[in-house]
């Protein structure tokens, strides 16, 4: 049997973080052994939002470093940039005549940004979601491992797909947001309020180069209160996000006896937080040492993105050749 299509990408636009990994590149490394995988770095797209291309080359370093570091081997899945491929944006023209300015405009990322960054409201913001969809259906993929923030772009994509075929014919299967059986991931802040992201938020965000005591000093700040005096009371969400990252980071019997001691009003937020503090140490540590190894040997890199770019060039120029007989742009 032919192998699911996977694709997936992160902007260079910072450092990884909690989210990132269990939103994404968790399911990366558990995809890359039983389907055809392809992962880039979204230099493009973090074109958008970040004009200032001084520390582009650091960023794309660190992210290909970053994927590595958490288990992705570039042997097995194409690792690449999303510039090295140059179909991309022959198929983002394409598909930008299929997509219309109203849904554009109310797509949820589409207007957070235009209240983030009101002075550059470009109209590569305005089509982010075709570019996206472009890198998606340039290697016909149907499962797009992704984090909840994800899933309108992922839908966006499915409506181009589905239009491109109505018009011009059967060439693109659906993608689909993926994450093994379950929800999509939100990896909370620690201040309570939000997402943990790249750019935002930074003294609530775990990244994957902290340093040990960063991590204990970040997750020590983390919002808690009295707790509860209620036994089996509902959980406020700064209180449950301490939990869900538990969940994420420490062994199954330390949550159940954190969880336990919640339930029965003796819990005690220092020891819980100090406990959380040392299992993310314990996590985050040896991906960053590795990261950082890698991302400073300029050679091992290079090789790494030329061969991802073989690989998905291959499947992009297959899949552009289809596209253009199907439009029907080919005269001879
Ligand atoms: P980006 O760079 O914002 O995020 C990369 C991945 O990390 C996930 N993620 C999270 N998951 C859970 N909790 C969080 N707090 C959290 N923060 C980020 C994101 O869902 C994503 O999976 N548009 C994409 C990049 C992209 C792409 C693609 C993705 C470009 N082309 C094609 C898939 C397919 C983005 O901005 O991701």
């Amino acid at each position: 049997m032919e192998k699911a299509i996977v694709m997936s990408g992160i902007r260079p636009t910072g450092f990884l973080h909690l989210g990132n990994y269990f939103g994404a590149l968790r399911n990366y490394v558990k995809m890359q052994d039983t389907y055809t995988c392809y992962f880039m770095v979204a230099d493009l797209h973090s074109l958008t939002t970040h004009p200032d291309t001084k520390e582009l080359k650091h960023h794309v370093a660190r992210v290909l470093a970053e994927n590595i570091a958490c288990g992705l081997d570039p042997d097995k899945a194409a690792l690449y940039c999303q510039s090295h491929i140059r179909e991309t944006a022959e198929l983002y023209l394409y598909l930008n005549m299929l997509a219309y300015k109203g849904e554009l405009e109310k797509t949820t990322t589409f207007k957070d940004k235009v209240r983030l960054q009101p002075d550059n409201v470009n109209a590569g913001l305005l089509t982010y979601p075709v570019l996206q969809a472009a890198d998606i259906m340039l290697h016909r993929a149907t499962l797009v491992p992704v984090g909840k923030d994800q899933e309108q772009h992922l839908e966006m994509a499915r409506n181009f797909a589905n239009r491109f075929n109505h018009r011009y014919g059967q060439v693109f299967p659906e993608p689909h947001a993926f994450n093994f059986g379950e929800e999509l991931v939100k990896v909370p802040s620690l201040d309570g309020a939000g997402k943990m992201s790249k750019s935002e938020n930074q003294y609530a965000t775990i990244y994957l180069a902290d340093d040990d005591d960063l991590i204990r000093k970040k997750i020590m700040k983390a919002k808690t209160d009295q707790g509860p005096t209620e036994p089996n009371s509902p959980m406020p969400d700064y209180i449950e996000n301490l939990f869900l990252l538990m969940k994420l980071v420490s062994a199954p019997e330390v949550l159940q006896t954190f969880e336990a001691h919640y339930n029965s009003c003796t819990i005690r937020y220092g020891d819980m937080k100090k406990q959380l503090a040392e299992d993310m140490v314990r996590f985050v540590a040896p991906i960053r040492e590795k990261a950082e190894a890698i991302r400073t040997d300029e050679k091992y890199l290079r090789e790494v993105m030329e061969k991802g770019a073989e690989k998905a060039g291959k499947s992009a120029k297959e899949t552009i050749e289809i596209v253009r007989e199907a439009i029907g742009l080919k005269y001879y």
